[in-house]
């Protein structure tokens, strides 16, 4: 566990009553009348902002014809082309920087935005954290202390392509082939698209002739897809040195979310919150001895118990009113009326709102194909033990994946598997060493267990902030539903991976993470075979992140 994330998740705790009622009053003011609530076009539920008008009209017509405009349009597939040409893989097994010679690509990465975007570097104030994250930063004329900086990540690196599976591609990863419809290319939607469509909007803002009051600052990790040590932390380290605890307006980043369709509604689906991590290690350790004369049990047959265990007793799913799906799906029942599905959803949910636990319990069981969303996952990932068959096996180690549910932590479950797990260590004689004990006993036989990587839930943003008014209302002032004729509806939703933006929960409540495009086209194919990006509507991304600087601005300094 970091340190930040130790300090952060104290914060966590103090705000969380905060948030979880501001949740409940931005959604439904009354929880009393559950039916009346949850009927169809409720006027309390799943409240819709206008759409949001910068008053700078003049720069935004500036940008909204650039984005229409073909030969911009071939300029910035052009962008998002070359720099997919750059193969910024992130392995495992990384050295540090400036060790390992595999990070040098990165420097290639920033030639190419120097070179691509001139007008932005000249503009804004670059600065290096640990060599590769790089922070861009375009001054506004209110200091921070009267207008908080607005902050939008992306990450430079991408998830290797294994050599093998080259030749499953239509379009090698590195070109950059565009087909006339599609962009091809490892990174294309994760997350160089991302990048390239804010560099764009703060060039476009730049060229328009705008002047901020509001800062705003770009930043781009070179280690998101590992651990985020090497760049993720250092830039946010860097910038609660430079801003503090809150300094910051509101952060952007990548969602694995963005427009989309379900239960024949368009959604705009921003991410709210972040499941947890843990990944759990547990090490049976045994005598060895003759194979003639065996235990009755050995260490093999003590993890396999271990193993049935943990899966009998898993994390049961419940949707409460504290896990941001919940108000996803008080805006489904509210505006997908026609649904099935949702008229047993509908039901239920007022009761759900009280936390009456069955309810809870009933509406996870009722949406299956959801409930990740709604629990702890574990996943048995990795088992050794045994060396020979005829050896009596010494050591077997289990390696555990876990998905932390909103409201888990990382405490609790260490909890739970230490309940589990002591009683066999008993029966079987053993001795047992929980997370975090020191080796207390010299005992050979012993079940011990520790962690490898672990992470709080992030704290789950508010969606009754004056920064989530305004990212609402620049969705529906930008962005269009996928169905003709429909409403775009904005609503909250949760990660179940986790970005960068696990290092910035001091630096402000106020994080969003959401990709201004139709995600059912596009991120389907991030971390796997052929990956691409529809240019139609990666092309108008920009328009979507300079209107919500602009919408930002108008807010900067009315207090
Ligand atoms: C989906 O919604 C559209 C418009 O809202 C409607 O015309 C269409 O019939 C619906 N489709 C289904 C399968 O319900
Ligand atoms: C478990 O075994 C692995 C592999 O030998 C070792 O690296 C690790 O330290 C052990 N952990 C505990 C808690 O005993
Ligand atoms: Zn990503």
């Amino acid at each position: 566990m970091s340190r930040l994330q130790n300090i952060c998740y104290a914060i966590l705790f103090a705000t969380l009553a905060i948030y979880h009622k501001q949740i409940i009053g931005f959604l439904t003011l009354s929880r009393t009348s559950s039916l009346e609530t949850y009927n169809h076009g409720s006027l309390d539920v799943c409240l819709q902002p206008d759409p949001l008008i910068p008053s700078n009209k003049r720069t935004e017509q500036y940008v909204k014809d650039k984005v229409e405009s073909a030969a911009y349009q071939r300029e910035i597939i052009n962008k998002l082309s070359g720099i997919i040409q750059i193969p910024s893989e992130s392995y495992d097994e990384l050295g540090p920087i400036g060790q390992d010679e595999r990070w040098n690509i990165f420097f290639q990465i920033e030639d190419y935005i120097k070179q691509t975007y001139p007008r932005v570097l000249s503009t804004v104030q670059l600065d290096h954290a640990n060599t590769h994250g790089l922070i861009l930063t375009w001054k506004g004329s209110l200091p921070p202390e009267e207008a908080k900086p607005i902050l939008m990540l992306a990450h430079q690196d991408v998830v290797p392509v294994l050599a093998d599976a080259v030749q499953d591609w239509t379009h090698p990863p590195y070109d950059g082939h565009f087909d006339g419809e599609l962009i091809w290319g490892r990174g294309a939607t994760d997350d160089k698209g991302y990048m390239i469509s804010i560099l764009e909007s703060v060039d476009l803002l730049i060229k328009s002739g705008f002047e901020p009051k509001r800062t705003i600052i770009l930043a781009f990790g070179c280690d998101e897809e590992i651990t985020g040590e090497n760049c993720g932390r250092p830039i946010s380290d860097f910038l609660f040195e430079r801003y503090g605890r809150d300094g910051i307006y509101i952060i952007m980043d990548e969602g694995s979310m963005g427009v989309q369709t379900e239960f024949n509604q368009s959604f705009a689906m921003v991410s709210v919150a972040e499941k947890g991590y843990l990944d759990a290690t547990i090490n049976v350790t045994a005598a060895g001895g003759h194979a003639s004369n065996p235990p009755e049990h050995n260490a093999i047959g003590v993890m396999s118990e271990i193993v049935v265990e943990l899966e009998r007793q898993a994390f049961p799913a419940n949707l409460t009113p504290r896990n941001p799906m919940f108000g996803f799906l008080e805006c489904a029942v509210v505006h997908a009326p026609d649904s099935d599905l949702l008229r047993n959803v509908r039901g239920r949910l007022g009761d759900a709102a009280l936390d009456k636990r069955g309810a809870q319990k009933a509406l996870a069981a009722l949406l299956r194909d959801m409930q990740y969303y709604f629990k702890t996952t574990q996943s048995v990932a990795k088992v050794n033990g045994g060396i020979k068959v005829n050896a009596i096996p010494e050591l077997v180690t289990a390696m555990v994946n876990l998905r932390l549910a909103v409201e888990s932590s990382v405490g609790h479950i260490k909890d739970h598997y230490e309940e589990l797990i002591k009683p066999i260590a008993k029966k079987h004689g053993m001795a047992f060493q929980g997370f975090g004990d020191e080796s207390s006993s010299s005992s050979v036989r012993k079940i011990s267990l520790s962690t490898v990587e672990a992470l709080e839930p992030a704290p789950v943003s508010p969606v009754a902030s004056e920064a989530f008014e305004i990212l609402s209302g620049t969705i529906r002032h930008t962005l269009k539903p996928l169905i003709e004729g429909q409403e775009l509806i904005v609503t909250p939703y949760l990660m179940p991976a986790n970005t960068d933006t696990k290092f910035f929960w001091a630096l402000t409540k106020n994080i969003y993470r959401f990709t201004p495009i139709n995600l059912v086209h596009n991120l389907n194919r991030a971390h796997t075979t052929n990956e691409f990006i529809k240019a139609s509507e990666f092309v108008r991304e920009p328009y979507f992140f300079a209107t919500l600087i602009l919408n930002a601005d108008d807010a900067a300094g009315k207090k």
